[in-house]
This record gives C-alpha cells, sequence and structure tokens, in this order.
C-alpha cells in the first residue's frame, strides 16, 4: 500500500458513498425487472453496484435470459423508464440525506488541501449533488460519458487522477461497490471500501460506514 504521506486526492464514488442513491437505483432497477420478468436476487442487487446504465439493464435481461427480445431501442427506452423513475426519488432529496461523516469528511480534506474529483458511473452525479448542495467541494468530475469502459474496468479512476493531475499512487478512492474496488486497484489508487467486508474483501481498507472515513483512520489504516 501507498504511504499516507503520499497521498494528495481523494477520488469519490457517488452512490452508496456520498448519499443512499444505491437504494434507489436498486428500487428503480428491480421495478424495472418486475415488469419485463426478470428474477431479482441479492447477487444480482450487489452485482449492479456501480455498474452502467446500459450493463445493469444488460445484466438484468440476461438473468432472464431476456436479452434477446429486446431491440437496441426497445433497451434505450427502458433504460430511460428506469431512470425517469430514479430522478423522481432523486428530486425528493436534500443535504439531510449527505450519509454520515461525509461532510466533515470533505471538510477535513479541503482544510488540509487535498485535491477532490468524483469518479461516478452515473450520468445523474451533477444533479444529485446539487440536491445534496455539494457541488462546490468536486469542481473535478470524470465525466461517465467520456469512458470507453466502466467500472470495473480501471478507466475512469486512472482519468480521475489524471484530472487531479496526479500520479494514481497519490491518490486515494472510496467505493461501496466490488466493481468500484476492483476499478480503484486496476488504476494503482490506493481503495477504500465502504460496507461489508465480504463484498469488498479486495479493498486496502475497508471501513463498515462512512462515519469510520476520517483522515485520522485513513492515516491509521495505512501504517
Ligand atoms: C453508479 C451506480 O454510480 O451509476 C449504478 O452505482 C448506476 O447503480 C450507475 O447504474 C449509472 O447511473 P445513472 O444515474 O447514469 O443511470
Ligand atoms: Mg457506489
Amino acid at each position: 500500500m501507498a504511504k499516507f504521506n503520499d497521498i494528495k486526492g481523494f477520488i469519490f464514488d457517488l452512490d452508496g458513498v456520498i448519499t443512499d442513491t444505491a437504494r434507489f437505483h436498486t428500487q428503480a432497477w428491480h421495478q424495472l425487472a418486475d415488469k419485463v420478468g426478470a428474477p431479482w436476487s441479492q447477487e444480482l442487487e450487489d452485482n449492479l453496484k456501480g455498474v452502467s446504465r446500459m450493463d445493469s439493464l444488460e445484466m438484468i435481461l440476461n438473468a432472464g435470459g431476456l436479452s434477446n427480445n429486446y431491440s437496441d431501442e426497445e433497451k434505450e427506452q427502458l433504460a430511460t423508464e428506469k431512470n425517469t423513475n430514479y430522478l423522481a426519488l432523486v428530486d425528493q432529496m436534500t443535504p439531510d440525506d449527505i450519509l454520515p461523516g461525509i461532510k466533515d469528511f470533505l471538510d477535513s480534506l479541503k482544510a488540509n488541501h487535498y485535491a477532490i474529483a468524483l469518479a461516478s458511473a452515473s450520468k445523474n452525479g451533477p444533479r444529485v449533488l446539487g440536491k445534496l448542495e455539494l457541488t462546490d467541494y468536486f469542481p473535478t468530475i470524470v465525466d461517465p460519458a467520456t469512458l470507453s469502459k466502466g467500472k470495473p474496468d480501471p478507466e475512469i479512476y486512472i482519468k480521475g487522477a489524471e484530472a487531479l493531475n496526479l500520479q494514481p499512487e497519490q491518490c486515494i478512492g472510496i467505493e461501496d461497490a466490488a466493481a468500484g474496488v476492483e476499478a480503484i486497484n486496476g488504476a494503482g489508487e490506493t481503495s477504500v471500501g465502504i460496507g461489508s467486508a465480504k463484498l469488498l474483501h479486495e479493498a486496502d481498507i475497508i471501513f463498515p460506514t462512512t462515519k469510520d472515513l476520517t483522515l485520522a483512520n485513513i492515516q491509521k489504516a495505512m501504517g
């Protein structure tokens, strides 16, 4: 693992790290799976986390052996329908929906002059940050529309470090999904997983909740 003193920047996932939108994505996808008759399982739910919109739809259709039943245009329509349902939930969010400890952590990063970037697969990232009134903390956002491959490919975290003018070894990535942890590790950055140690066992550092996300705890974990 890198040394804490070499760290200059923090690259954040959004859904499930900064706010609990992972729950809204799940709700909207589950609704769509029921509509098309695809089976839902805890494993599918876990595997969808961090995955782009169209890749998520494919995974759901594949779970029901349904992928060939829909044209590309129909798939676009299904994805749009899911997104409309998802945004109806997002638009009710307020700054109270920031996960515990995140605001303090962002403030401590700013106070200590760390660079901050967002590396979310979500095309709704700026809208969610706006609802949370966190836009000003994230002057640097990797645009997922520019990616040739989504998480677990490392591209989004590599681009995040580049956007901050840092080497990957100088960056810590923070994720709640196994696909995201794999992306951070593949980029050569230090990975912090938030959530279940069972799901996130490949992370360099694991914290059970966002409340544990402090510079002091990260320093301790990096030794
Ligand atoms: C990721 C979420 O952050 O963004 C996934 O973990 C989601 O669940 C993906 O599918 C794409 O999001 P959006 O908002 O562009 O559909
Ligand atoms: Mg996430």
